[in-house]
């Protein structure tokens, strides 16, 4: 079969170019809600295969040239790429641009850099053309039959794509689509980052939950297969402990558990690596997230720990075990120290793109993005209605730790969360997540840090001026501490 069904004039609803996973379950979940999608891409036999296989009886029609693409639409065309992130994106704008006219819009639905998006949102605003940035998360199943859609970028574009957008997003318990416009220019995708890097941590603390009970419990995959079944109708009811579990129960050829083959190794595409990029840029902490990458980073080490693991000392008596817990007690207090974890996790994210709103002029509702990704995407989880509860009941919440359902959440948390770490620590199981989500909520709800010290180094050693506390904010002071220094001091600008 020719990869062209040639198209009848400009009737197709949509175009989408980048037929590879993500693209072609757009194409069909598109399809099945009635809109007519014309598709291009880039080695025409993808094409042909798509047409004859998955596509095969469907109204999509697909094209050998972009030119074509262009033609078989309906003005104003709505193009959705679906190519890989950087120079792919431009590199199809570049060839889109001068075959469309005033109006015409350009969504990018791949997981793009959100400075990017900013800068072509302003480059195609300049030449007439509206471009929309949009976050899609879901992976293969989402994209086919329901994503959390997160678009952005030159809003008059919006109602023109947001019927075809909605109806193919994922839905909440009253129909609410997981899809709304999240914000100008950069928002969506930023939202989407975020998104990643929140994912990158709920990965992170349900990795140590399992090193805890595997390692340090001694607990069998069928063990913990029960332990999450029961967690996934707990309060960590969500997609990721709902998958955890389905990954225990699976079993290799041999009978042996699946999980126990996998090389101690991870990957990452890098977008929790840019969240935590920009958490240092706007000044924000996003520690659980960062200590998430980090850790991706040291199993990636593997020769290294290899070698390690061979002449490092535990200093602990019976190394990688947890003792005088019992099991059940012990279960208890790791589903603790992972649900007040995870409260953190989502308290930074917040907090970060609360700060981005600001740097970057975007008016977010962040009660809503909570409901974004409530279901279709990776992080979906009830949690995430407690989330939205709390900024309904105050919309400029400076952060969701001071929002009384979670207040009240983490107080109850905290004994099993503390002796979680405790355990981990003396047992030599590292547990960056945790431990990084408690340092954080000890300095958080610290009135006094020993910051005083940091200050008065500073100003030791460059004169770095400081501020005191029986004194308004602003006004900075210099000590000579030596009695040897002069007058002049540095500036006391902070980065
Ligand atoms: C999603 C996911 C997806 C992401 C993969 C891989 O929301 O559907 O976030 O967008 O690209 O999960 O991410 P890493 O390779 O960085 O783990």
């Amino acid at each position: 079969m020719e990869p062209v069904n040639p198209p009848n004039g400009p009737s197709a609803d949509i175009g989408l170019i980048g037929l590879a996973v993500m693209g072609q379950n757009l194409v069909l979940n598109m399809n099945d809600h009635g809109y007519q999608v014309v598709v291009y891409n880039r080695t025409s036999a993808r094409t042909t295969e798509f047409l004859n296989g998955p596509a095969r009886d469907t109204n999509v029609i697909g094209v050998e040239t972009i030119d074509q693409l262009v033609a078989a639409l309906k003005p104003p065309r709505r193009i959705m790429l679906m190519v890989k992130a950087g120079r792919p994106v431009d590199e199809t704008i570049r060839l889109l641009t001068p075959l469309l006219d005033e109006g015409d819009i350009i969504i990018d639905g791949g997981n793009s850099y959100f400075e990017d998006t900013i800068r072509r949102t302003e480059e195609l605003v300049r030449k007439g053309l509206r471009f929309i940035g949009s976050g899609i998360s879901g992976g293969e199943e989402g994209a086919r039959y329901g994503p959390s859609i997160m678009p952005g970028g030159e809003v008059s574009a919006w109602p023109h794509v947001k019927n075809i957008l909605r109806s193919i997003a994922a839905k909440v318990a009253d129909g609410t689509p997981c899809c709304d416009w999240v914000g100008s220019d950069g928002a969506g995708h930023y939202t989407k980052m975020v998104h990643n890097g929140i994912e990158y941590g709920d990965m992170q603390v349900i990795a140590e939950a399992y090193h805890l009970m595997r390692v340090g419990a001694g607990l069998s995959y069928k063990e913990m297969e029960s332990v999450f079944s029961e967690w996934g109708n707990g309060l960590l009811d969500s997609y990721l402990i709902e998958i955890t579990t389905d990954i225990f129960a699976h079993t290799s050829a041999d009978g042996t558990p699946t999980l126990e083959k996998i090389l101690d190794a991870a990957g990452q595409k890098g977008t929790g690596k840019w969240t935590v990029i920009s958490s240092l840029q706007l000044g924000y902490p996003m520690t659980l997230v960062a200590e998430a990458v980090y850790a991706r980073v040291v199993s990636a080490l593997h020769d290294q720990r290899a070698e390690a693991s061979g002449v490092l000392a535990s200093g602990v008596a019976r190394s990688g075990t947890i003792s005088g817990l019992n099991k059940g007690d012990f279960i208890q207090a790791v589903h603790d120290a992972l649900y007040a974890s995870k409260i953190v996790s989502y308290a930074q994210g917040f907090m970060l793109l609360q700060a981005a709103a600001e740097e970057y002029q975007w008016d977010l509702d962040y009660g809503r993005i909570a409901q974004l990704w409530r279901e279709g995407c990776i992080i979906r989880a009830a949690f995430l209605d407690d989330i939205t509860a709390a900024f309904a009941r105050r919309p400029d919440l400076p952060s969701l730790l001071l929002d009384e359902f979670f207040v009240e959440a983490i107080r109850n948390a905290l004994p099993g969360w503390r002796t979680t770490v405790v355990a981990a620590v003396e047992s030599g199981i590292p547990v960056p997540a945790y431990s990084s989500a408690l340092a954080f909520y000890d300095a958080y709800r610290s009135g006094r840090l020993p910051a005083n010290l940091i200050q008065a180094q500073r100003d030791y050693f460059g004169a770095h001026t400081y501020e005191r506390i029986d004194r308004p904010r602003g006004e900075f002071f210099h000590t000579d501490w030596t009695g040897t220094g002069g007058p002049a001091t540095s500036g006391s600008y902070s980065a």
